[in-house]
């Protein structure tokens, strides 16, 4: 039996959708941008996606670009913003544990000439407000900032930052990967300028993704060629993974609530069967204030990877911090920015839910490392 517990890392793609991937790369595989019938029907299947990502933030399927995931879409708002928008200002301000889609494409920007202020959080990965009003200038020009991390769930405190960057003038970007889906939230009321999204951490397919464009804010493209996504977005359009994400938005719309209660029980079922062992902390907001889906804990005396490893064993998946860093065996900046001690930062797991998990694998999940956890502890203290 397989646990699957890292769906902040990806997840698995809804039954419901299948046929419609099938049905798009059997049968109606036009190329949207083709002038015949086929080319018509795949036209009517990116309209209905667009509709559907839409509904979901609350704005006009016009504001909606299709790109191929997280990635793409918060490089397209950062560079494209900037690249549209040279006289601006030369200074920019994202967060220390944004995702490195995010803070690379800052360190990137720094070595062609931008001013970049990287935000410290507090030991919850909360932003301090007042330390934006502090920096930003006459020559700030963008701010990114995520809306979950990925790696403890902190949910920031976006609705505030957009009241001071509006107040400045200043354009606000939001990497809502971890919160499209999962939180019931309004791109308009949030004051949000652009905001990106991913397909497969909302049951959808991987390489697929959006950016959320406010009708009002001007982007340049990064990618040239022929002008696909009304300019914005060059190349052939990834049918199979708009119409996943478009399915996959439609089936979220009216559930996210529900969905969210469901994933925190589950999440405070785990906590709660955890309370025998001794030795472990949550790391960040907490369960309560984090988002339903993500939970990062410490075990003392441990590793994180090897209680991976072992947990994988017993067909449990759960992940050290984030997919990205796990590979690359780096500590994780965004623990060390919560200012960890190095031994909780080692012994730290991720363990993320869906609406696909069961009380029955939280409980079968908190037995295996009730287990695992002291007898790792025998071996590391011989
Ligand atoms: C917060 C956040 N931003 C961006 C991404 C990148 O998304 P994608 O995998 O679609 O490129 C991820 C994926 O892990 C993420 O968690």
């Amino acid at each position: 039996m397989e646990i699957y517990l890292d769906n902040s890392a990806t997840t698995r793609v809804r039954n419901e959708i299948i046929n419609d991937i099938v049905m798009v790369i059997t049968e109606n595989y036009g190329n949207p941008s083709s002038l015949h019938h086929k080319g018509f029907k795949a036209e009517k299947i990116l309209n209905y996606s667009r509709e559907m990502i839409a509904r979901l933030l609350k704005c006009s399927p016009e504001e909606i670009y299709f790109t191929s995931g997280g990635t793409e879409s918060n490089n397209l708002a950062i560079r494209g913003y900037l690249k549209a928008n040279r006289r601006k200002g030369n200074h920019i301000i994202t967060t220390a544990i944004e995702h490195p889609s995010v803070s690379n494409t800052f360190l990137d920007l720094k070595k062609d000439g931008y001013n970049v202020d990287i935000l410290p959080v507090n030991p919850m990965g909360y932003v301090n407000i007042d330390d934006i009003k502090r920096i930003i200038t006459e020559e700030t020009a963008l701010i990114s900032i995520m809306m979950v991390n990925n790696e403890i769930g902190t949910i920031e405190p976006i609705k505030e930052i957009s009241a001071i960057a509006k107040e400045k003038g200043v354009a606000l970007h939001v990497d809502a990967v971890q919160g499209f889906g999962k939180l019931d939230f309004d791109v308009k009321e949030y004051g949000i300028d652009m905001l990106s999204l991913s397909g497969h951490k909302i049951y959808g397919l991987k390489g697929s993704g959006a950016l959320y464009v406010g009708r009002d804010i001007k982007i340049a493209p990064i990618l040239t060629g022929g002008g696909q996504e009304r300019d914005i977005r060059s190349g052939t359009e990834n049918m199979p993974g708009i119409i996943a994400l478009g399915k996959a938005a439609e089936l979220l719309f009216g559930k996210i609530d529900e969905n969210a209660r469901f994933m925190y029980e589950l999440k405070k079922k785990l906590v709660d069967e955890l309370k025998e062992l001794d030795g472990w902390s949550i790391n960040g907001p907490g369960l309560n204030e984090a988002a339903p889906h993500i939970l990062n804990i410490s075990f003392s005396g441990i590793r994180g990877e090897v209680l991976v490893h072992s947990l994988e064993e017993y067909g449990i998946y759960v992940s050290t911090g984030s997919a990205c860093s796990s590979k690359h065996h780096s500590e994780s900046p965004v623990l060390k920015a919560l200012g960890l001690k190095p031994n909780a930062i080692q012994g730290a797991i991720r363990i993320s839910f869906s609406i696909f998990n069961t009380e029955e694998e939280v409980v079968k999940a908190a037995e295996a490392i009730k287990k695992i956890v002291p007898e790792l502890r025998k071996y590391t203290r011989r």
